[in-house]
């Protein structure tokens, strides 16, 4: 019988006990396809006495955590703790540094410190995975990484937030503001008691960036994806985009340019107006998809459930049979050494078209002032919409597409138009997915 992989599982939550539930139920296939058994040998979460639902008899209880990277009879550390810093940073690199695998779920840690740990890994030849990181139990991370590996990517983008996927397409479905769909995922258990992180976008740009240093071989550079969120899309945005044929979800995104042999990447996430023949209008609830576009395979999506203990549990233990069969791959896709540094794109050349919506006073000359921004600024609009009289008060939504055209004319417009007596709040601007 070949030597089993000793496994240390910090962080007994929602993914630990996730993890535990199918080593259990999945013993012996996963043993087959690994080699070898995969044994749990030690385990860590704050409270000792609570009750997980799994039996831990079998395990050593580590009271510090730290102590997991020492034991002689551990090989891979499993984080499951969650935080960019904190004591999951801490295990990390004290688990890399005494040579063990490390395996993470924590996305905020590899958007922040993926870099660093790579390089440590790299450094004591032990093997770094985050297959759960991105995308729950969607197997995107090992898509792009060794499935699409053949191909110059140029183009990656998705769905990477479950909680604001559900929000929108219930505002969809329902026709019901934000806050109250908001207060609907968070007793549905989609979304945190603290949202901030999901509904602002941040958690989609941690996971849009590392899949564009995977798919890109960049240097992961998190702090530079443009992040807004869905706080300001209102009912009203939906049924309008429904009635000009698109759906608006948060999408992030990572586009690659090469001109003339200089390579530079935009990274962003905000609410987009999809057409709805387009593969991502069809992705509803809290379910994520991914779009890779290469430049032999074409287009490729990935598609699945984004969060939850079973295809989250799914990832971490494909990653750990990775481990057990011997795979020191490099964690993005090339070499750390071998890793870009790509500079940011200027968000300004960016060619598309645009959803703008202005909330405005109901008064005479409203709308001759913003066309006569947008015109001044170079913008071309396709079509102009003028909803009747909102309910509070004398305010209206006028809203317009616009013609393709460069990103920073529809900036300068609305800088144009700021703090214009005319506006009753900043325009929303949603670019327009191209199919
Ligand atoms: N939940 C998902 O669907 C999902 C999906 C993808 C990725 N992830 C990522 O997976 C990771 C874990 O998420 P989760 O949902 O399983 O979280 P969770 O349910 O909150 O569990 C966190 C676990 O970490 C333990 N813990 C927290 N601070 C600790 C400390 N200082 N020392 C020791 N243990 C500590 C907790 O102990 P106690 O139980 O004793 O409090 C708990 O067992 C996060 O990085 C998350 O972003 C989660």
């Amino acid at each position: 019988m070949a030597e089993p992989l000793r496994v240390a599982l910090a962080g007994l939550g929602t993914v630990g006990t996730g993890v535990i539930r199918l080593l259990e139920t999945n013993r012996a296939m996963v043993e087959g396809r690994a080699g070898r058994p995969i044994e749990i040998v030690a385990v860590s979460a704050r409270d000792r006495a609570r009750d997980r639902g799994v039996d831990l008899s079998s395990y050593a209880w580590v009271d510090d955590m730290q102590a997991m990277a020492e034991r002689g009879d551990v090989n891979v550390v499993v984080e499951l703790v969650g935080g960019a810093d904190g004591p999951a940073l801490t295990l990390a690199r004290a688990a890399l540094d005494a040579g063990k695998g490390l395996i993470t779920a924590n996305k905020a840690m590899v958007a922040h410190h993926g870099l660093a740990l790579a390089e440590l890994a790299a450094l004591h030849s032990a093997p770094f995975k985050f297959e759960a990181a991105v995308a729950g139990g969607i197997p995107v991370v090992k898509g792009i990484r060794e499935g699409a590996a053949a191909n110059a990517l140029d183009r990656i983008y998705g769905i990477l937030n479950g909680t604001c996927n559900y929000i929108l397409s219930e505002m969809e479905r329902t026709g019901a503001d934000f806050d109250d769909m908001l207060r609907s995922a968070q007793e549905k258990g989609y979304a945190e008691a603290d949202p901030t992180f999901d509904v602002e976008g941040v958690d989609a740009a941690h996971k849009i960036a590392i899949l564009a240093a995977i798919g890109f071989g960049a240097r992961i550079d998190f702090e530079a994806v443009e992040t807004t969120g869905i706080g300001e899309v209102r009912a009203a945005d939906i049924t309008q985009a429904k009635t000009l044929g698109y759906v608006v979800r948060l999408v992030g995104a990572a586009h690659l340019e090469d001109v003339g042999g200089r390579r530079s990447m935009l990274q962003r996430v905000r609410p987009c107006l999809v057409p709805l023949g387009h593969p991502l209008a069809a992705v509803k609830g809290p379910t994520n998809a991914v779009v890779a576009e290469g430049n032999f395979s074409g287009r490729l999506l990935f598609q699945g459930a984004g969060a939850g203990e079973g295809p989250t549990a799914s990832a971490v233990v494909a990653d750990l049979i990775d481990i057990a069969r011997g795979d020191l791959g490099p964690p993005f896709s090339v070499s750390v050494d071998a890793l870009e540094t790509i500079m940011q794109a200027d968000p300004g050349e960016r060619q598309g078209r645009d959803y703008i919506r202005f909330s405005v006073n109901d008064r005479p000359g409203v709308l001759a002032e913003i066309t006569a921004a947008m015109r001044d600024a170079g913008v071309s609009i396709e079509s102009l919409i003028q909803h009747g009289r909102d309910h509070d008060g004398g305010e209206v939504l006028v809203a317009m597409v616009t013609h393709d055209g460069p990103e920073r004319c529809v900036t300068k417009a609305i800088d144009l138009l700021d703090g214009s007596p005319s506006l009753t709040a900043p325009p929303l601007v949603m670019p327009i997915l191209k199919d």
